[in-house]
């Protein structure tokens, strides 16, 4: 039997694990396609084996290379992606709704596939949990906490960028652990009078401010120049954490979350299941029909 592995889209902390847990299964029967659909368009596609999938398995990062291809939505590319993807018994796609997209249109088309969610942005449709969460919101954590007490001693405000796309789980879940005074998850949220005005009253009692904001809502840097020009004073710093979410050290709970994914995965396999997508319900791991 041969399986071919593909990380469609952004990375995510724990993708090395399920890739480990997926090798210790398989083996020399594991490849992979190097970053994403592109590499199962140009068939660059290698023994998961080269990528050293055992060192890597409690690092953030995807070993095997993730990669965008908009072009597989296109008949002529998704027709050579197929072509090559025909060489392999089952093929199983981590990413987010785009990637579950390129899973269902490959099991039309015949191809034995399988979805696991796995984007920092836990905005996958059909599971409460997608691999790399709990990572990035831990890492907004670590940010804000340690931006924050500077801050404080000059009661300042100060506006931290969250990813998310368009989705504001990050910003959400992070701000119900962090408690800052404004949490900016949609674009109706951004009252920027009135958290100018509280920044204000705020610094003349000597308190600091924490605003986080979801990215793709209004850019950080000119929201706190927007700010500064209703106080009438520099009081407004800004910090995107950006890559760190996606780069931090994968969380305890992510790398048991990327085991689960990756069991399911294996049952799934073990039941010639095609067309499936793994995902955690209700605290429960399930293989869906597409
Ligand atoms: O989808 C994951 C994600 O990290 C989003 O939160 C973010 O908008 C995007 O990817 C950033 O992508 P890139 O690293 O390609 O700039």
């Amino acid at each position: 039997m041969k399986i071919l592995l593909i990380a469609s889209g952004g990375d995510a902390p724990g993708m090395n694990k399920f890739i480990a847990q997926l090798y210790k299964k398989f083996g020399n029967s594991l490849y992979a396609c190097k970053g994403g659909f592109e590499g199962l368009y140009n068939a660059e596609i290698v023994p998961v084996r080269f990528f050293e999938p055992l060192k890597y398995q409690n690092s953030a990062g995807c070993c095997i290379k993730c990669g965008r291809f908009p072009q597989f939505k296109q008949k002529k590319y998704f027709n050579k992606a197929l072509e090559n993807a025909k060489d392999f018994d089952c093929v199983v796609i981590m990413g987010g709704n785009g990637s579950k997209k390129g899973v269902k249109e490959l099991a039309e088309n015949g191809e034995n596939a399988i979805f696991v969610p796995a984007t920092i942005d836990n905005d996958v449709d059909g599971t409460d949990y997608s691999i790399g969460f709990h990572t990035a919101v831990n890492m907004v954590c670590l940010a804000v906490r340690n931006v924050m007490p500077s801050m404080q001693s000059h009661s300042r405000a100060c506006i931290f960028e969250v990813m998310g796309r368009y989705s504001g789980a990050i910003a959400q879940n992070s701000a119900k652990i962090l408690q800052p005074e404004f949490v900016i998850a949609q674009p109706q949220e951004l009252e920027v009078e009135k958290i100018a005005q509280t920044i204000k009253s705020r610094n003349k009692k000597d308190l600091s401010t924490c605003i986080i904001l979801r990215e793709n809502i209004i850019p950080s840097e000119k929201l706190a120049k927007q700010l500064d020009d209703i106080i009438g004073e520099k009081l407004v710093k800004y910090f995107v954490v950006g890559h760190l979410q996606r780069g931090g050290n994968p969380t305890k709970a992510d790398l048991k979350m990327a085991k689960l994914f990756a069991h399911e995965v294996i049952r799934s396999v073990a039941k010639n299941q095609s067309a499936v997508a793994i995902s955690f319900q209700d605290g429960k791991m399930n293989a869906q029909k597409i």
